[in-house]
């Protein structure tokens, strides 16, 4: 999709519908006013005999029949919530229409005092409801692609800005739903650091690890995931590192279990039904520095994506065994599919001796998550407060749902092994925050926060949200380096 700007004459006179985004006093907006005396007098009337009350999710669609150059003028209302969440159920409105209207250009008025942030997030929807998946049918659907045109008094640089940003956040949203869409078949580690591999240009440097440079990086839990694959394990490293900006750099890491069978602790076949999408962490984290650098912000962000197929095999890790993360730390191995929290281990302390200001994780980690907030929310939790409210405020501003879980000390005592330095799992309940606890352990001091989005993965169909692989955690990422950059100016 692509998101530009016009005049608004030249809005009126195009052939695209146009969709006119109006308050609660519609009929008195100058804009509805002038393309109803072009339109005769039939625009009110229309609408008003479609009942059009500008309540949310309702919209008025009216013929032109060539009063005006756009065949179809559309009023939508501003939703009464504000903020993202609105904006989003705007957005989604306007794809609706285009996509009624069969259009492959659609112009968009958004009220007098809209920001440019408000731009932004309603181009950024548009793309974002888009989305489809057709890579794996035999005849792709063949909707055409979009293009936005906001109608806009004058040119203003900071809205093309604005839509420069949201084709650029949108398209790593896409790119993290495609990715969790593959088949496991087809992406696996090495496959999914050849995707990788393959955004590299500019400043952005990415370098991705095989057995051997794992095995001389010390990280045994990584490779222990990964023995009873045919596949081999790989961490995808990505730098994005432009001269201008200042130094110190920040770093976002996720798991990218490109496959969870659970290992020998097997999983059920329905829990094993969508396990492909166990690498979304990984895609949240490899399209978040994707946007980065598309979009050149002067940060210095480092991402790290431990990459494993977790399989049963003759050479699988088994129940009992202990390995030991590069950080020196023992893990005996109690279940075989707390498999996320072995990798991040490795990943999260190698990341730490690069002393990043900050350090933030994105994991499928708990079905847990799930039964604590339900499917609109993911749990954030950390050693830095500062870290976490930050996250907090990004997910807010992106409308994604992100909600702190405590890190209970008591708890700790329920990952003590008998034999090694720490244990996979607990017995006590809360699983969610035993696996924050365990990841706690390879983070040091170094300000981390981990977001454990299980519960917010997959979308079961919201404004746009299509059903699918959510994207969830992308924009969160985006915005939440943005804003610690922004903070240590
Ligand atoms: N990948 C799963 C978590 C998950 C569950 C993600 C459902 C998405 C949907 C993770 O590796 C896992 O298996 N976790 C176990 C941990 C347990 C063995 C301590 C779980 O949540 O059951
Ligand atoms: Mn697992
Ligand atoms: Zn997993």
């Amino acid at each position: 999709m692509k998101a530009s700007t016009c005049s608004i004459a030249k809005a009126i006179a195009g052939k695209a519908p146009l969709v006119v985004v109006v308050g609660q006093r519609w009929a008195a907006d100058p804009l509805v006013r002038e393309l109803d005396q072009r339109c005769k007098g039939s625009l009110v009337r229309e609408a008003r005999r479609q009942k059009f009350r500008a309540e949310p999710d309702t919209s008025a669609v009216i013929q032109t029949h060539g009063a005006v150059g756009a065949p179809i003028i559309a009023l939508v209302p501003l939703s009464a919530d504000p903020g993202a969440p609105g904006l989003a159920g705007l957005a989604q409105n306007v794809s609706d229409i285009a996509a009624q209207q069969n259009a492959a250009r659609v112009a968009v008025r958004l009220p007098e005092g809209s920001s440019f942030g408000d731009y932004r997030v309603v181009a950024e929807g548009v793309a974002m409801a888009r989305y489809t998946f057709e890579d794996y049918r035999s005849e792709p659907s063949k909707s055409p692609d979009l293009r936005v045109v906001f109608a806009i008094d004058r040119a203003v640089p900071a809205i093309a800005e604005a839509l420069l940003q949201a084709q650029a956040r949108a398209a790593a949203v896409c790119l993290a739903r495609d990715l969790a869409n593959t088949p496991a078949a087809d992406l696996g580690p090495a496959a999914l650091a050849d995707r990788a591999a393959s955004l590299a240009g500019g400043d952005l440097v990415v370098r991705c690890h095989g057995p051997r440079k794992l095995e001389k990086l010390a990280m045994g839990a990584l490779l222990a995931v990964g023995q009873g694959s045919r596949q081999t394990p790989r961490l995808i490293e990505m730098v994005y590192e432009p001269k201008s900006a200042p130094v110190g750099h920040y770093t976002l890491v996720g798991k990218g279990i490109t496959f969870d069978s659970g290992g020998l602790s097997l999983k059920t076949s329905a829990s094993m039904e969508l396990m492909k999408r166990d690498m979304a962490g990984g895609a949240t984290v490899i399209a978040a520095i994707a946007a980065i650098a598309e979009m050149q912000l002067p940060i210095r962000v480092r991402t790290y994506v431990p990459a494993a197929e977790n399989m049963p095999d003759g050479n699988a890790i088994r129940p009992g065994d202990v390995v030991k993360a590069c950080n020196g730390k023992t893990i005996e191995i109690l279940n075989t599919d707390a498999e996320g929290r072995l990798v991040l281990a490795d990943a999260l302390s190698h990341a730490c001796t690069e002393k990043p200001r900050a350090l933030v994780n994105f994991a499928t980690l708990t079905g847990a998550v799930r039964h604590a907030l339900g499917k609109r929310y993911a749990a954030v939790m950390g050693n830095d407060q500062t870290l976490v409210d930050a996250a907090l405020a990004s997910a807010a501003d992106n409308g994604e749902g992100l909600w702190q879980l405590p890190l209970v000390e008591s708890y700790r005592a329920d990952i003590e092994s008998r034999i090694a330095d720490i244990k996979n799992t607990g017995a006590g309940g809360a699983g969610t925050i035993i696996a924050g606890l365990f990841l706690r352990e390879f983070v040091g001091d170094t300000p981390w926060a981990h977001v454990d989005f299980s519960s917010t993965v997959m979308s079961d169909g919201y404004a746009c949200h299509p059903a699918g692989p959510s994207g969830y955690g992308v924009r969160t990422a985006i915005g939440l380096i943005e804003r610690l950059a922004a903070a240590s100016d």
